[in-house]
Parts: structure tokens; C-alpha cells; sequence
């Protein structure tokens, strides 16, 4: 279904971005895995994905926040892999403590990655997306965003933003053919929720109406389908992938 389309995902080398790789590289995609260095285990990726889907697949070393290097790393990208048509902004970090005591480094630091980061990517892509009349950015927003989970300042903030960016990219591209859509995650098992402490991990669980963590592979499959062509009347939404946890 997506074969001769690039997909760019940042925070490519773990996680929920390693499973939209893959799932992506499945579905015949050529892949540029951006994450903050590159790793051995983005090497190990870049290297599973060709020899297992048979498509290209190159990990890039690019902080999200900083403009000129996305730049730089989008025009690198279209030299080596062809134009890029799929832009998923999934690199984010987390910070958390209560407002009281957040250092001004920790509630920057998160702003930076997870709001500029997408802000730049999206910059980054906005015009060879307009010139090919094409393209598909999924963004990564939270539930955090959406409820305001306590000690999450910064991150929730940088979410919501995300989300309201997201319906900013897809009015001023929808006419060029360009859509833009956000997933809004729960609890999923990754590394960045091993942080979590036993007891909120707990709690969490305890108030997910299905019961169980999402899986890194429960996102990818959500955002494979916004980089598909068979999403292309959806523009500008918020999807939750949650397991009920933010059911309003
Ligand atoms: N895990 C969850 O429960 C959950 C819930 C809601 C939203 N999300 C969002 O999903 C996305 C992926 O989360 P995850 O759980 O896979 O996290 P993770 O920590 O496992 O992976 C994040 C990846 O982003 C990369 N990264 C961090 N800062 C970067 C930067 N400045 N430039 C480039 N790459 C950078 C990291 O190196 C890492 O490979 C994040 O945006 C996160 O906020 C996750």
C-alpha cells in the first residue's frame, strides 16, 4: 500500500517510532529512521528492516529541536531515499514533577523536543510536501494533553500544543493534499514508561476500562492507516489510542 513513499519518523529508534518503522516498512515504505544520535539499536533496526521488508531503510542523527538540522537532515533524507511523502513527529520526551518545583530546564527542555521539534519537522517538510501535492504527517500528541495529568506541566502543555498544531498544518495544507493528523496515546509499554513508578503504574492500569497497557504495535497500526491513502477524507483530528482512559 505504500510502496515508492519515504517516511520520515522522528524518535525512529525506539519505542512507539521503532513500531511505526516497522509497521510502515511492512507495508512497503521506505524508511529514515531520525533519533537524537544514531545508535546501535537504530543500526540494528536500519538493518532489520531491509533484510525482513526488502525496502531502504537509514537511520539519521538530528535533534528535532534544532531548526537547522531538521532541515538539513530532510534534504539529506530526499537524497538518499527519494522525496519524502510521510512525516510522523513522534520524538518526545518526558520531565515530570509538580509545577511547584519544575526547573525552567525541564519545562524548556520538553517544549523544545515535543512542540518545537514538531513545529520544525513540519517546517522543514512544509514546502516539498506543497510542491508534490502530497503528503501525510501524523503527530504524536498525549491524553496527558487532553486531560491535564498532574505533574506532567510540560508535558501536557507540549501535547496540547501539538494537537492544536496539528489542525493549524491541516487547514493551511489541506488544499495542497497534504493531511494531518494526531494520535493521542494512553499508557503504552515503552521506556519511556518504565520511568513511571510502580504505584502510578498501578494506577494507571487500574483506570484503563480494557485493562491492559497499549502496545507500541496498537499505535503503529493507528498511524500506518493515517499514512495511507485510505485516509486521505481525515484531516485535522485527534485520535485517542487509549483503552477508554480519557473517555469523556
Ligand atoms: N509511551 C506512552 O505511554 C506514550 C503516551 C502518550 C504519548 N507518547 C508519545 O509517543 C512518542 C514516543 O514515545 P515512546 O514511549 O516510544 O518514547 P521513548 O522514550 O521510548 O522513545 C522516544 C524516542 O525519541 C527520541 N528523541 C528524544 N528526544 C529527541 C530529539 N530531541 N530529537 C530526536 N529524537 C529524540 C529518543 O532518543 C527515543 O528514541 C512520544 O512523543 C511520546 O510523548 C507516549
Amino acid at each position: 500500500m505504500l510502496n515508492g513513499k519515504t517516511a520520515l519518523v522522528t524518535g525512529g529508534a525506539r519505542g512507539i517510532g521503532a513500531a511505526i518503522c516497522r509497521k510502515l516498512a511492512s507495508l512497503g515504505a521506505d524508511i529514515a529512521i531520525v533519533d537524537l544520535t544514531v545508535t546501535e539499536q537504530a543500526q540494528a533496526l536500519e538493518a532489520e528492516i531491509s533484510a525482513e521488508y526488502g525496502v531502504k531503510a537509514k537511520a539519521y542523527a538530528c535533534n528535532v529541536g534544532d531548526a537547522e538540522q531538521c532541515k538539513a537532515t530532510v534534504k539529506q533524507v530526499i537524497a538518499d531515499l527519494g522525496n519524502v511523502t510521510i512525516l510522523v513527529n513522534n520524538a518526545g520526551i518526558t520531565r515530570d514533577g509538580l509545577i511547584l518545583g519544575m526547573k525552567e530546564a525541564d519545562f524548556d527542555a520538553v517544549v523544545n523536543t515535543n512542540l518545537k521539534g514538531t513545529f520544525n519537522m513540519t517546517q522543514a517538510c512544509y514546502r516539498p510536501f506543497m510542491k508534490q501535492k502530497y503528503g501525510k504527517i501524523v503527530n504524536l500528541g498525549s491524553v496527558s494533553g487532553l486531560l491535564g495529568t498532574a505533574g506532567q506541566a510540560n508535558y501536557a502543555a507540549s501535547k496540547a500544543g501539538v494537537m492544536a498544531l496539528t489542525k493549524v498544518t491541516a487547514r493551511e495544507l489541506a488544499s495542497r493534499g497534504v493531511t494531518c493528523n494526531a494520535i493521542a496515546p494512553g499508557f503504552i509499554a515503552t521506556d519511556m514508561t518504565k520511568e513511571i513508578s510502580d504505584e502510578a503504574t498501578q494506577n494507571y492500569l487500574a483506570s484503563i476500562p480494557v485493562g491492559r497497557a497499549g502496545q507500541p504495535e496498537d499505535v503503529a497500526n493507528l498511524a500506518a492507516f493515517l499514512a495511507s491513502p485510505e485516509s486521505d477524507y481525515i484531516t485535522g483530528t485527534v485520535i485517542r489510542i487509549d483503552g477508554g482512559l480519557a473517555i469523556s
